[in-house]
């Protein structure tokens, strides 16, 4: 009888997918919240046959040459691909998993509640309050913005973006937005026209060379003065040293930033306005999300190590 296959995990996923992994496979298990240190994933994937890891372990030759010949599945617990060389994997005929669809919501939602707590300065109340500054209700303190009535920009109308839109709807706000091509689709109108008449403009691209600092300073220049930004796609998105001059200049209302360019660290100049507010990449971070974005990366490496299952959450051609 053959062994179990071997097969690396690079962070401490959710206990069911855990005990799943351990059941099925070889575990090597780097059972920590911090990413592993590159040195030690090049020399821990020697050898396997599966890894399942997160967006912080790059996938390139490097980490593909250290794997060796019997790497046949990488697993992402990730809807984004840009920490993967797709190309560079394909080629060596191995298979890459990920989790589309299972997040849609989960991320929708964090983009709409990010929205709010800068339309309604959520996040610069509680700040107020825990600063102990005296303050007391009255007719003109903190005065926010209402979503109802504002125009909704979604960049991108993938999956995630399809789903934020239709919150955004149910907010009472009207709902435009553009794609990487044109279709004439109910609500699409162009890049330009979406960016420069949205009230918010929210962000719902993979990061690609085309989308690399998509939203830079002319882009920002064209947008309303009230004008707020919301990214939960990849930091990358935004040139954050511009978009901090934004705001800080009053150029654009204000943003709600998920992801950031080097994460975790963000760009000092974003820190210190109120009226932008900073989430440590939570977008997909529920426990029932996490959890079957976890058995979704199992049931992939199942099936490809074990013959077991019917997964189908392979990516088949570049970024797709
Ligand atoms: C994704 O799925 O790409 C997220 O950013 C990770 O939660």
């Amino acid at each position: 009888m053959r062994g179990r296959p071997p097969v690396l995990a690079t962070r401490r996923f959710a206990a069911p997918v855990r005990e799943r992994l351990a059941s099925s496979f070889a575990l090597v298990h780097h059972d920590d919240d911090a990413p592993m240190p590159r040195d030690q994933l090049l020399r821990a994937i020697d050898g396997m046959q599966g890894v399942m890891l997160t967006p912080a372990d790059r996938v390139d030759d490097a980490l593909l040459d250290a794997a060796g010949s019997r790497l046949e599945v990488v697993a992402t617990i990730s809807v984004g691909l840009d920490h993967i060389d797709v190309p560079a994997t394909q080629r060596r005929g191995i298979r890459i998993a990920y989790t589309p669809d299972v997040l849609n919501r989960a991320t929708a939602e964090l983009a709409i509640a990010a929205m709010l707590a800068v339309l309604r300065r959520v996040a610069e109340g509680d700040r107020l309050i825990r600063t102990g500054r005296p303050w007391r209700l009255a007719p003109e303190f903190m005065l926010g913005r209402s979503a109802s009535g504002l125009r909704f920009g979604c960049v991108g109308y993938g999956r995630i973006g399809r789903v934020a839109a239709h919150l955004a709807c149910a907010l009472g706000m009207e709902v435009v937005h553009c794609g990487r091509t044109f279709t004439g689709r109910p609500g699409e109108i162009r890049f330009d026209e979406l960016i420069a008449t949205s009230d918010v403009i929210s962000i719902h691209v993979p990061l690609t060379p085309e989308t690399r600092h998509l939203i830079g300073s002319d882009v920002l220049a064209r947008m309303k003065p009230e004008a707020v930004l919301v990214n939960t796609s990849r930091g990358a998105v935004v040139d954050e040293q511009a978009l901090a001059a934004a705001v800080r200049d009053g150029i654009i209302g204000g943003a709600a930033l998920d992801v950031f360019e080097h994460e975790p660290e963000v760009e000092p100049g974003l820190l210190g306005l109120e009226n932008v507010v900073l989430v440590p990449h939570l977008g997909s971070a529920t426990r029932e999300t996490r959890t079957a974005m976890g058995m979704m990366c199992v049931d992939a490496l199942e099936a490809v190590l074990l013959g077991r299952g019917d997964a189908t959450n392979f990516v088949t051609a570049a970024g797709s």
